[in-house]
């Protein structure tokens, strides 16, 4: 078989690692591969990249994505749709690998519906992607959190402050919770649970009543005040996909924890850095585990389908079972990190 890879939607450490992994198992299964430049609007501007054996060498440690990546949606514009098909056929592909999240996923299974051979690969550092129970990137993610929040213990400390540490995480709190736990947050917000901006103010006061001159507050970017009601954004654009860009949370709270307690506040917002750079060991090996599968998977025709982590198991699920629905935070996980707010 000729098949495409695609890396689409936000980047995450590991996305090098899948592209080794598939044309490396791929090559051993006798396929070929070509890649495609910038997620679907490679297809649609023709523009591609070469996956020889030399191009996957030094992959494994890489951050970013040698494929590049863009949040295009071919269903979007109209024109866009065809162009993605042409260019399929140009491409004479038997298959498209492609590597993503909701969006990149929701397009591989709209044009499996329409007859295009395509298997999933899930990514997001966001962890919210159903029908798996970890994404690669997710590690790094959390363990860049951790190391900041580690750091910012010692000056938060030193200046008798209140930091609020922003955090990615759009419609799940799993970065903010897994971090949070691990960095030892006195407090988590996530979008799961709208917050009362007084608990937080209340939670400063203990731990100050009880000689803890400071406080840690970890939020998701998507976590927001029940007063407000919904997200704080800074823009109103709204992407292809229809997402608004996020971030303000830290702004506000700081303000109003300031406000409230008298105490001196501060935010940092831990944005991008928490998806560049090399991935953990632990994505390292999962995006392998992903990228072999999916090699396996086009060779075994098992199309419309996606690896999946379950268990401790690799194993395929429907695309369209893991596309449209967000994976939320595991409450029990939020449970075991609330025993130690305040
Ligand atoms: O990939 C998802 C995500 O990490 C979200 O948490 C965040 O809102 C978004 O990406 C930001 O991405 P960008 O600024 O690249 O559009």
């Amino acid at each position: 078989m000729n098949a495409g890879i695609l890396t689409g939607g936000g980047d995450c450490p590991g996305l090098n690692a899948v592209i080794r992994a598939v044309v490396k198992r791929g090559g051993q299964l006798g396929h070929t591969f070509v890649g495609i430049k910038d997620g679907w609007k490679g297809l649609i501007d023709n523009s591609l990249v070469e996956l020889t054996k030399d191009a996957i060498s030094g992959l494994l440690p890489r951050g970013g994505t040698i494929l590049g990546t863009s949040r295009t949606n071919p269903f979007k514009k109209e024109g866009d749709l065809e162009k993605t098909l042409a260019g399929i056929k140009r491409l004479s592909l038997d298959c498209l690998v492609c590597i993503g999240g909701d969006d990149t996923l929701g397009v591989a299974a709209k044009l499996f519906d329409m007859g295009i051979a395509t298997v999933g690969v899930p990514k997001t550092i966001d962890n919210d992607l159903s029908s798996t129970d970890f994404t690669f990137g997710f590690d790094t993610a959390v363990t860049i959190v951790t190391e900041a929040l580690d750091r910012l213990h010692t000056t938060t400390e030193a200046h008798h402050r209140v930091m609020v540490v922003e955090v990615m995480g759009r419609h799940a709190g799993w970065i903010a919770v897994y971090g949070g736990l691990a960095g030892g947050a006195d407090m988590i917000l996530i979008p799961e649970e709208p917050f009362d901006v007084e608990e937080v103010a209340k939670v400063v006061r203990k731990r100050k009543g009880e000689g803890k001159n400071f406080s840690i507050i970890v939020a998701a970017e998507g976590a927001y005040p029940k007063e407000v009601g919904g997200v704080i954004t800074k823009e109103k654009v709204l992407d292809a996909f229809g997402h608004v860009k996020l971030g303000g949370v830290g702004e506000f709270l700081a303000g109003e924890i300031e406000k409230r307690t008298g105490v001196e506040t501060r935010y940092v917002v831990l944005g991008h850095l928490q998806r560049g750079g090399s991935p953990t060991a632990y994505d390292r090996v999962l995006a392998t585990r992903y990228g072999v599968k999916a090699a396996e998977l086009m060779h075994e025709k098992k199309f419309g389908r996606m690896a999946a982590l379950q268990g401790n198991k690799i194993v395929d699920v429907p695309l369209k079972e893991a596309a449209g629905k967000a994976k939320t935070v595991d409450m029990e996980i939020y449970r075991i990190a609330s025993v130690f707010f305040g």
